[in-house]
């Protein structure tokens, strides 16, 4: 139990019947959290750019009632989802020591996002995150008093125990999560917002845009993925490692070198792919039109000298990072060269939410 995430509520606080919503946004890491430890502890530091068009909006209804466990029905997109209520009840299972009325409600969860549901884009982030800051402003409506900062750290500490990643959604612009010791403030138990005035303004235009290399599901989930990373040969190598790429990061991001960020990003979005190369069992998570598409972009950028990155999640997805200076160009790019290869030639385009 951590005490200073316990519930601020009275012991006499009287239940009500109500409804929340909240909407939070998904977000892309730049240092990639992959591996973990018991109660959602993450083997190394990550930080991430969270999005502006690709969010999750859930409403929370909510009334008292006398049955003992949990009681929650969730509906995606209008539609009732059966098998949407076990992850979600796992959820309370692990928040419940922190919100006493959990057992005490049951809950009616309306969902929806702004990306579609087969995209492969991950909705554990911006849904958990959601969730969580639902959860919290209910306990607010009942009488809780934490500020909004507070409400906010609380928010995060429990999103990630719904998704480790989901505790970087609750904030705008650069989130950071894991202990580290060069950056104050930094916690393993919750995101941290990366201060804006230490992020140079190129880094603050940033695109994001999303090339729907396979939409569908994910060959591997966060689960086994995670835990590809216990007994891995180089998991010690990895986590020393991302924890020095977080901090050299640091200083670009301050310094405004455009060029070095793209380097360590790709070689981040690589590493995490190479580790589930060399992982027992192995997982290739990219498809022959992810390569093609990095190798395209590659030569353009050798051609043209236009800042164009690439960073990649745990699927073939493609995320292609770049500054608004260099947008038109790139785009035009894009719909000519790289369109091609997304499946029905879909991407999204986003940005970075500062
Ligand atoms: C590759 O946060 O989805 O996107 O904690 O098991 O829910 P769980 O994992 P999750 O893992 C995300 C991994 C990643 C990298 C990252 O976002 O840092």
């Amino acid at each position: 139990m951590e005490k200073q995430f316990q519930s601020t509520l009275q012991s006499n606080y009287s239940l009500q019947a109500g409804e929340v919503s909240a909407q939070s946004p998904s977000n892309i890491a730049l240092v990639k959290y992959w591996g973990k430890k018991k109660n959602q502890i993450p083997t190394n530091s990550s930080i991430s750019y969270t999005l502006t068009h690709s969010f999750t909006t859930t409403n929370l209804q909510f009334k008292p009632k006398e049955e003992k466990g949990f009681d929650v029905n969730v509906f995606l997109e209008g539609e009732y989802k059966e098998s949407f209520a076990p992850k979600i009840i796992t959820f309370f299972e692990r928040i419940t020591d922190y919100l006493p009325f959990l057992e005490q409600l049951s809950f009616e969860v309306h969902t929806s996002n702004s990306f579609p549901h087969s995209s492969g884009i991950a909705s554990s982030a911006s849904g958990m995150s959601a969730i969580a800051l639902c959860l919290v402003e209910i306990e607010q409506q009942l009488g809780g008093t934490l500020t909004e900062d507070e409400r906010l750290k609380k928010a995060s500490f429990l999103a990630r125990l719904g998704s480790g990643s989901a505790c970087r959604s609750v904030y705008k612009g650069l989130v950071e999560w894991g202990e580290n010791h060069f950056m104050e403030g930094s916690s393993d138990l919750y995101g941290f917002k990366y201060p804006d005035a230490e992020v140079h303004e190129v880094f603050k235009t940033f695109h994001d845009t999303i090339l729907l290399i396979h939409e569908g599901q994910k060959s591997v989930s966060s689960t086994v993925g995670h835990n590809l990373m216990i007994g891995h040969p180089y998991a010690e190598r990895r986590f020393e490692e991302a924890n020095e790429n977080l901090k050299q990061l640091l200083a670009i991001l301050k310094s405004g070198d455009i060029e070095a960020f793209g380097k360590l990003v790709e070689h981040e979005a690589l590493t995490l792919h190479a580790m589930m190369m060399m992982s027992d069992p192995a997982f290739i998570l990219m498809k022959p039109h992810t390569v093609a598409a990095l190798e395209k972009l590659w030569e353009f950028r050798r051609e043209t000298g236009n800042h164009l990155y690439f960073t990649l999640d745990a699927g073939a997805n493609v995320h292609l990072l770049y500054p608004a200076q260099d947008a038109e160009a790139i785009e035009i790019f894009i719909e000519e060269e790289l369109k091609q290869f997304c499946q029905n030639g879909n991407y999204i385009k986003d940005k970075v939410n500062f």
